[in-house]
C-alpha cells in the first residue's frame, strides 16, 4: 500500500425528509446564493422545500446552469455574487450545478483578472466562498469531493479544477429526488460512478486488499441496483444505494494509498468538449479500447475484478482479463449506452489527431497510473473507440 494523507470535511445529511434540515446547517444572518439548473427542481418539489427551509434567509436565485456548467453563465453569477455581497452559496442540483458553484466559490475570492486562469493555469483553491449543496442527481461524487469540471463553449474546452477549499460544507442526500431523474440521467449516473471506481482500480496490484474490497463493493452494488433503478426510480431502496455508491465512488477514499489511472476521463472530457455526448457516456466510449490498449499492465487487476466481479472462475489471467472487458463493455449496453464514438457523431474521423494535439498544446504527456500515456498512445486509444 501506497503512503496516503486522507482528510474530508464535508458533513454528509443523508435520508428521506432531510432537505428541512438546511437552516441548521447555514450561518444565521447569511446572504445566500441559490443556485440551480434548467428547472427540474421546481416541477419535482425540491425547490418548494429548499424554500421553506430558508425562509428566515435573505435568499438570491440564479438558475440555468446548464448542463457541462458554462464558463460564460458562471461569470453572470459572479457579477450577482460581488454586486450582492453574497456570503454563503447552495447548490441545488447535479454534478453540473455544484461543479459550477465549486468554480463560483473558488472565483469570488480570485484576486487574478481572469477566472478562466483558475482552470488554464491549474491554480489549486486553498480557501472558496463556502457553500453546501442538497443533491439532486446521484452520479459525479462532486457533493463530497473538492473537484469540479468546467466548460467553455467559445474555446470547445473542458477543464477541472479543485483544492481543498471546494469541499462542500455540507450536503443533503435525500434518495426520494431520485423518482422525478429521466432514465437516460439515472443510466449515466451509473455509469459515471462505475467509471469513477474503474479508474481508481483498474490499474496494477499494489497490495491494498481493503482499497480493493471497497472499491469491488461498489461495483458490486451498482451491478445490483442498476436494473431495479433503471426500472423504478421510486424503489427507494435502490435509490438509497445508488446515490450512497456514487458518493463512495469519487469521495477520496478508494484512491487512497493505490494508484490511480483517470486517463479515460481525460480523454472523456475532450468528447464532451468537442460533440457535447454526455459525460458518461464518453467514459463508456472509450473504456473498452484504453483496457484493450493497456492489456498487459491492466490484465492482474482486470482478471481479479472479473473473478470478484463477474464471477468468472475459468481459464487463465489472459482469458479473465479479456472477459472482463467483454463483461464490462455489456454491462454498459445494458444501460442503453453505446460505446462507439460513431454511434454519437458522424464526424467522427480526425477525433483522435484533435485530442492528440490538444493534449500536445497542453503538456500532457504523463497520463495514466504509470504516467506515461502521451499523445501518441492517446491517439491509438481514441481511435480503437471509433
Ligand atoms: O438542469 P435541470 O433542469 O435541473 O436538469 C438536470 C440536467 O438536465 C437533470 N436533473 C438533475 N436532477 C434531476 C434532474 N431531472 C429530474 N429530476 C432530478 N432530480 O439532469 C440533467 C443532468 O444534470 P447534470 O448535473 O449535468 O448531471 P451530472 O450530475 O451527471 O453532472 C455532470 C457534470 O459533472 C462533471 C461532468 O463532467 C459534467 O460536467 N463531473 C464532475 C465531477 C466532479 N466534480 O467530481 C467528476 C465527474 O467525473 C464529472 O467530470
Ligand atoms: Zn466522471
Amino acid at each position: 500500500m501506497l503512503n496516503f494523507e486522507f482528510k474530508n470535511p464535508t458533513k454528509i445529511i443523508f435520508g428521506k425528509g432531510q432537505i428541512a434540515k438546511l437552516s441548521a446547517e447555514i450561518p444565521a444572518g447569511s446572504k445566500v446564493m441559490l443556485l440551480y439548473g434548467g428547472g427540474s427542481i421546481k416541477s419535482n418539489g425540491v425547490y418548494d422545500q429548499v424554500m421553506q427551509a430558508l425562509n428566515n434567509y435573505e435568499v438570491i436565485e440564479f438558475s440555468g446552469i446548464p448542463a457541462n456548467p458554462e464558463y460564460s453563465i458562471l461569470l453572470q453569477a459572479l457579477e450577482i455574487i460581488r454586486s450582492k455581497e453574497i456570503s454563503f452559496l447552495l447548490a441545488v442540483g447535479g454534478g453540473s450545478v455544484i461543479d459550477g458553484v465549486k468554480f463560483l466559490s473558488s472565483a469570488a475570492l480570485y484576486e487574478g483578472k481572469e477566472p478562466w486562469d483558475i482552470l488554464a493555469q491549474s491554480i489549486r483553491t486553498e480557501k472558496g466562498m463556502p457553500f453546501g449543496t442538497v443533491l439532486t442527481l446521484p452520479a459525479t461524487g462532486s457533493e463530497m469531493n473538492s473537484g469540479a469540471v468546467i466548460s467553455r463553449a467559445e474555446t470547445k474546452e473542458k477543464l477541472s479544477m479543485g483544492g481543498p477549499g471546494l469541499f462542500p460544507v455540507f450536503s443533503i442526500m435525500d434518495p426520494e429526488v431520485v423518482r422525478s431523474i429521466p432514465t437516460r440521467q439515472i443510466a449515466n449516473g451509473i455509469m459515471d460512478a462505475y467509471s469513477h471506481v474503474l479508474e481508481q482500480y483498474m490499474t496494477y496490484p499494489a497490495g491494498a486488499l481493503l482499497q480493493d474490497r471497497i472499491a469491488e463493493s461498489i461495483l458490486q452494488t451498482l451491478v445490483e441496483i442498476a436494473p431495479r433503478i433503471m426500472k423504478d426510480p421510486a424503489d427507494y431502496i435502490a435509490a438509497s444505494n445508488f446515490m450512497w455508491s456514487c458518493t463512495m465512488a469519487l469521495n477520496g477514499l478508494i484512491q487512497k494509498g493505490v494508484p490511480t489511472d483517470w486517463a479515460v476521463h481525460a480523454m472523456g472530457h475532450e468528447l464532451t468538449a468537442l460533440y457535447g455526448i454526455d459525460h458518461a457516456r464518453t467514459l463508456a466510449i472509450i473504456t473498452p479500447g484504453h483496457f484493450l490498449y493497456n492489456f498487459d499492465r491492466k490484465k492482474d487487476k482486470l482478471a481479479q475484478y472479473a473473478e470478484r466481479i463477474w464471477n468468472v472462475r475459468e481459464g487463465t489471467t489472459e482469458q479473465k482479463a479479456m472477459a472482463a472487458i467483454e463483461k464490462t463493455e455489456a454491462f454498459f449496453h445494458s444501460l442503453g449506452i453505446e460505446t462507439k464514438l460513431s454511434k454519437y457523431t458522424s464526424s467522427f474521423e480526425d477525433t483522435a489527431n484533435i485530442i492528440a494535439n490538444r493534449f500536445t498544446e497542453r503538456g500532457w504527456t504523463k497520463l495514466g497510473e504509470h504516467k506515461d500515456l502521451g499523445p501518441d498512445q492517446v491517439k491509438e486509444i481514441v481511435e480503437m473507440s471509433y
